[in-house]
């Protein structure tokens, strides 16, 4: 498969939590093969059964062959491995929203992959220009944010810096649609499009829930009957994860100093006792 020059047949993800195994999952599903990293044994299987229940479900719903299935699994190659990313063209990464721990692992991953090739962040809010500058290859730099769950979500935020060079947007675009997903490009500012209207609205719902104004499922049946929401703030946030959604605010308070964003504080305790949402089996809800 290729894209404008770049072999994109190959496509590395970093980290394959929450989006990393369900992006994994999307390129695999169009035809890449894809390079999946973990740090350890034990996170690598999570990721494995992370797409295997997805896949799983598909094929329930008629949306899969089991033959299919099998391709699918088997394009993705499981590993602890940086190093086997390295003839990657695009590599994805989609570990914790924290910047130095980006920072790292882009200063590795410029060391591993050809010059030209394409080194791409999911990031909800951190600055892609900072992640950029820990590389040798700034103008190779972009964001390419994927929506949860990664393989419903139609939309991809392609972020582009001040020194993003044209035919890297150009390819990455190209690469998103040929996911049968929808490309909208934007500048490097904390929360991007939709982080930047959607998380003041999230912890407005935890601030509610906190003061005891309203119950969980009340706030969350507000907007989903109310307003025709998908899913409730709550609920929502704990697919987010609290610990990614507690970042995420904290990027953005820090950027922009709108109280909307300042994170409602029971949203740092509950991370802090490790209710982290579905992720951990308990967050607003408890999951089994
Ligand atoms: N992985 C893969 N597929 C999934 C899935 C998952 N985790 N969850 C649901 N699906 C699929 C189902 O298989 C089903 O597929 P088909 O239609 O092909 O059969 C479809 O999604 C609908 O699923 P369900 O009927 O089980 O459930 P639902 O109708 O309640 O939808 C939902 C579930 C898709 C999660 C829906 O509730 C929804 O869209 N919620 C809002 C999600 C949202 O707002 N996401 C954005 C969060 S913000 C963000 O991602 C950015 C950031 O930086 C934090
Ligand atoms: P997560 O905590 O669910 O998963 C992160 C994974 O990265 C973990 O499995 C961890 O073991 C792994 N990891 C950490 N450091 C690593 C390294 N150096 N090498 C390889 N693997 C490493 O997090 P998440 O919610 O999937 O978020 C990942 C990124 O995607 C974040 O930047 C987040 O802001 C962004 N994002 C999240 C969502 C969401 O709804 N959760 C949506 C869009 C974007």
């Amino acid at each position: 498969m290729t894209s404008t020059g770049r072999d994109f047949s190959t496509i590395g993800v970093i980290g394959l939590g929450t989006m990393g195994a369900g992006i994994a999952e999307v390129f695999a599903r169009n035809g890449y093969q894809v390079v999946g990293v973990e740090l350890t044994e034990e996170s690598l299987e999570r990721g494995r059964q992370h797409v295997q229940h997805s896949t799983d479900r598909a094929v329930k719903r008629g949306k899969l062959s089991e033959d299919e299935q099998t391709a699918l699994v088997g394009a993705i190659t499981f590993t602890t491995n940086i190093a086997d990313a390295k003839d990657c063209q695009l590599v994805v990464e989609a570990i914790v929203e924290q910047l130095p721990v980006k920072q790292a692992l882009f200063r590795t991953l410029d060391g591993i992959v050809a010059p030209d090739a394409i080194l791409a962040t999911n990031t909800s809010s951190l600055s892609v220009t900072e992640i950029s500058t820990a590389t040798s290859r700034p103008g190779r730099v972009v964001g390419l944010h994927f929506f949860n769950p990664a393989p419903v979500q139609n939309l991809v935020e392609i972020i582009r810096t001040v020194v993003t060079e044209p035919d890297v947007l150009d390819d990455v675009a190209a690469l998103a649609r040929s996911l049968d997903k929808t490309p909208v490009i934007c500048g490097d500012k904390a929360g991007f499009i939709a982080n930047a209207l959607l998380f003041g609205y999230l912890n407005h719902a935890v601030a509610m829930y906190e003061a005891h104004y309203a119950s969980r499922e009340d706030i969350d049946a507000a907007m989903r009957f109310g307003c025709g929401y998908p899913m409730g703030p709550l609920a929502l946030l704990d697919l987010i994860g609290l610990d990614t959604a507690y970042e995420i605010l904290d990027t953005m308070y820090k950027q922009g100093r709108d109280r909307l964003h300042a994170p409602a504080p029971i949203l740092k305790q509950m991370v802090t006792a490790g209710m982290l949402g579905r992720k951990t089996g308990r967050g607003f809800y408890t999951y089994e």
